[in-house]
């Protein structure tokens, strides 16, 4: 790509990052140092359980402040999840918010920030009508903490949240939301299942190769996105397979440097990946897994190039597009992630939806070759075979 010397840009990187082994124990600590008295802390059901999400309570109340703890937060999170979350916010006479946990978490946490002091409807509010406009009244401090290394949401400034009935997913988003605060202690996702480390490392790899190949100028998303790149794929199979320290901390830079850099855009595995969430419930890494070696394929006319650059960067032999996209497949049969939809409950049946969803995704408009419904309607059917 040559380099744009005729247009202007916007380029904006993340809010304040703390990383590193045991910075989880600063948290309570910098909460009191802002002056607050009380944070609700948004997590999900399972992790609440957790001898680690004790300790972090105790360490909050320790440097004296109280805590309300919300938890009703379903996998993909609804509109209900936040205006229960909002009530208990104010119920309980919080003044701060820490998001918690995996991407559900940290959507959550992120739109009751928003709800508390906004009082429109939650989707007055959705990106795709406008409603970042309506976002002008103060948010409550607010800080995340990651538990997984996938979506980096973490350091993002939008959510999710699905409508309770109809499951429409609305994008809520806002510079507003970025937490004022990240800690991001690798530690805390030692713990992870194999199949959750999997799948959400590759939903960050998939965030970093799908930055590095969307189509817009911006030479500081590509050198983060590259060098994310890198680190997952030193790190990947080891964090899953024999973790250790190192290649945790490693995954979880690369999911930061992932969501850091995919303000330049996403692309069609995401586009791919999101219908199979919608449609089967599918996990949304697991669904990315699946899907990149097919996008890539789709790709590898257009991207050549920049896949040839993917291939060097990660140090492989055959450093082309083919390469890069073998490397695909062998890491995904390493992670015990299937080749085929055909093992994940997807069958011919479920073809035409899948493309009628998948070509209103938004992610592929940023994608260097240009989509139609028939390549997503082809594309899902040579997933199946
Ligand atoms: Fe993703």
């Amino acid at each position: 790509m040559s380099f744009d010397t005729n247009s202007r840009y916007n380029y904006n990187f993340p809010t304040s990052i703390r990383f590193g082994k045991g910075v989880i124990d600063e948290l309570g600590p910098h909460l009191k140092e802002q002056g607050l008295k009380k944070v609700l802390i948004v997590s999900d059901a399972g992790l609440v359980k957790l001898p680690v999400f004790e300790n972090v309570l105790k360490m909050i109340r320790t440097s004296g402040l109280d805590v309300s703890v919300f938890s009703e937060i379903a996998k993909n999170p609804v509109k209900s999840n936040v205006l229960k979350g909002a009530e208990c916010f104010h119920q309980t006479g919080c003044d701060s918010i820490v998001g918690f946990g995996g991407g559900a978490s940290m959507d959550v946490a992120r739109a009751i920030a928003l709800k508390v002091h906004h009082k429109l409807d939650l989707f007055d509010y959705d990106d795709a009508i406008g409603g970042d406009r309506f976002v002008t009244e103060a948010v409550p401090y607010f800080v995340t903490v990651p538990t997984t290394s996938g979506t980096g949401s973490e350091v993002g400034r939008s959510t999710v949240i699905a409508d309770d009935v109809t499951h429409e997913k609305k994008i809520l988003f806002s510079p507003r939301l970025m937490a004022k605060k990240v800690f991001a202690d690798p530690e805390l996702t030692m713990g992870l299942p194999a199949f959750v480390t999997a799948a959400t490392g590759i939903d960050a790899l998939t965030h970093c190769v799908e930055a590095y190949l969307a189509k817009g100028f911006s030479p500081l998303c590509d050198g983060v996105a590259l060098e994310g790149i890198r680190l997952i794929a030193e790190s990947l199979e080891k964090a899953t397979l024999n973790p250790d320290l190192e290649s945790r901390a490693k995954m979880m830079m690369g999911a930061l440097m992932g969501a850091t850099a995919f303000q330049k855009g996403l692309g069609i595995v995401h586009s791919l990946a999101h219908p199979l969430s919608t449609l089967v419930d599918m996990h949304h890494g697991l669904a990315n897994a699946v899907m990149i070696p097919y996008g890539m394929e789709f790709n590898a006319s257009v991207s050549n190039q920049r896949m040839k650059t993917i291939a060097e960067t990660i140090g492989l032999k055959n450093a082309t597009a083919e390469g890069f996209i073998s490397w695909l497949r062998e890491l995904n049969q390493k992670l015990g992630i299937p080749q085929s939809l055909k093992d994940l409950n997807v069958n011919a049946s479920h073809i035409e939806k899948l493309a009628d969803l998948a070509i209103k995704d938004p992610c592929h408009g940023s994608n260097e070759k240009t989509v139609s419904r028939q390549d997503f309607f082809k594309i899902y059917q040579d997933a199946i075979k």
